[in-house]
């Protein structure tokens, strides 16, 4: 059943987004990232107690927008609305394929996004169960992901890369952490860097794990050495004492 109340404010919600903003291409995005399909599924997550409300955008990616949704108990949450069509259907594909968890995956373009967020999700609840520090996974269906929101009302947690770290070495340490839970978790992530760290309540969160591979994938072993070279370099560069491979070693050794 779907809501017809709940579906109404959230057209009014995003018709007021899309007048506010200034750019063409933003507006564009609005408008692909809420087709049809995925306006009716809001609106059935909305009717199933999922969340209550859709409040604002967080952020414009590449694969999809990120929006601060409120769940029924007043929790904050992070929706991931992955864009049903766009451009960067190739990329995407290059991670599904090879990926043993995927295997019979029905590999139309829709499938193919919907296989990501699945993804993304099951990656998520992969990494938290082995300990490492992610957004809590809530439900996933078609491109919707829904998780926990990391920041408050006033902003969402910023970017490690928009932050001075008051001791980088602890930062580092913290991140470590996570990148050997990961691994233990069996998975690589596959586009770490400081672009896809948050920062917030003392801790360094890593979040866009879309893209994580299981260790037996063919790129996996790249994609971890990469991963490792774009923190060390990072760190590195905040006086940290690191190298790639050191870093590397240390977080194969767990
Ligand atoms: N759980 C969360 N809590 C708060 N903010 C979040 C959360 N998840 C994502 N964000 C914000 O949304 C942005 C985009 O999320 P993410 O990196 O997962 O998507 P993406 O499609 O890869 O986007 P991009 O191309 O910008 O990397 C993040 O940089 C972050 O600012
Ligand atoms: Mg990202």
């Amino acid at each position: 059943m779907i809501d017809d109340r709940a579906l109404h404010q959230l057209e009014r919600k995003i018709d007021s987004w899309r007048t506010r903003v200034k750019d063409d291409d933003e507006r564009k995005t609005y408008d692909e990232v809420f087709d049809k399909q995925t306006l009716l599924l809001l609106a059935k997550l909305i009717s199933d107690g999922v969340f209550a409300t859709v409040d604002y955008p967080v952020s414009t990616g590449k694969e999809g927008n990120v929006f601060h949704a409120t769940a029924r108990n007043g929790g904050a949450l992070a929706l991931k609305i992955y864009r049903v069509s766009n451009a960067t259907f190739r990329n995407i594909a290059n991670y599904i394929i090879g990926d043993s968890r995927f295997r019979n995956v029905r590999r139309s373009h829709k499938e193919i996004i919907y296989a990501w967020a699945q993804k993304e999700y099951k990656n998520l609840l992969g990494m938290a169960a082995a300990g490492a520090r992610v957004p809590k996974a809530i439900e996933q269906r078609n491109n919707v992901l829904a998780m926990s929101y990391l920041g408050d009302e006033t902003r969402p947690a910023p970017l490690l890369r928009e932050v001075r770290l008051d001791d980088p070495a602890a930062g580092f340490e913290d991140l470590v952490e996570t990148m050997m839970a990961i691994r233990k978790g069996g998975l690589v992530h596959g586009d770490l860097s400081e672009y896809n760290v948050l920062v917030w309540d003392g801790h360094l969160w890593v979040i866009d794990c879309g893209q994580a591979v299981p260790l037996a994938h063919g790129h996996a072993e790249e994609w971890f050495l990469r991963d490792c070279t774009n923190v060390a370099r990072y760190f590195r560069r905040l006086g940290v004492d690191v190298d790639p491979k050191g870093l590397a070693d240390r977080v194969r050794g767990g």
